[in-house]
């Protein structure tokens, strides 16, 4: 599996964590950015990981900005992506089995690092059960062609 994995300032720290996490499970990724705590805009992440899921030229995409919720709003505003607002495991978990989730979203002023590194670790290892989910997946995923 490869995954892209952007931040903006509020979520910098975060997004360092969760590379070690991809590391320790010896999964590929690529870091699109932003290199350090100065501000920035959270679109100009949430793009670039959200056109890479979008087009395949990665699995999966993980983004954290303060509250995660500009980026899964504008991560969710390109075709093809699923992005899910995630700051349990419970959600983690039925993200992927029910919504196969293509794109990971958190906020690091709404939860710490013991945590958001467990979501991810989660969410990157749990499949989509498909079955009467994939119906659902395909009906959501009609909205974008009707558009
Ligand atoms: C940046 O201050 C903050 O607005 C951003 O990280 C995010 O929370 C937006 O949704």
């Amino acid at each position: 599996m490869k995954v892209a994995i952007g931040s903006d300032h509020a979520g910098y720290k975060i997004k360092e964590d969760i590379k070690d996490v991809m590391d320790e499970l010896n999964i590929q990724y690529e870091d699109v950015g932003c290199n350090c705590e100065d501000s920035v805009d959270y679109p100009d992440y949430a793009v670039p990981v959200a056109e890479k899921v979008a087009n395949g030229e990665v699995d999966r995409g993980i983004l954290i900005c303060g509250t995660g919720i500009g980026m899964s709003i504008t991560a969710n505003k390109v075709d093809g992506v699923r992005c899910a607002l995630v700051h349990d495991l419970f959600s983690a978990k039925v993200t992927r089995l029910h919504n196969d989730s293509n794109v990971l979203a958190m906020g690091e002023r709404i939860i710490g690092p013991g945590v958001a590194k467990e979501i991810a670790k989660v969410w990157l290892q749990t499949e989509f059960e498909g079955g009467r989910h994939e119906r659902r997946v395909n009906k959501m995923m009609e909205v974008e062609s009707k558009a």
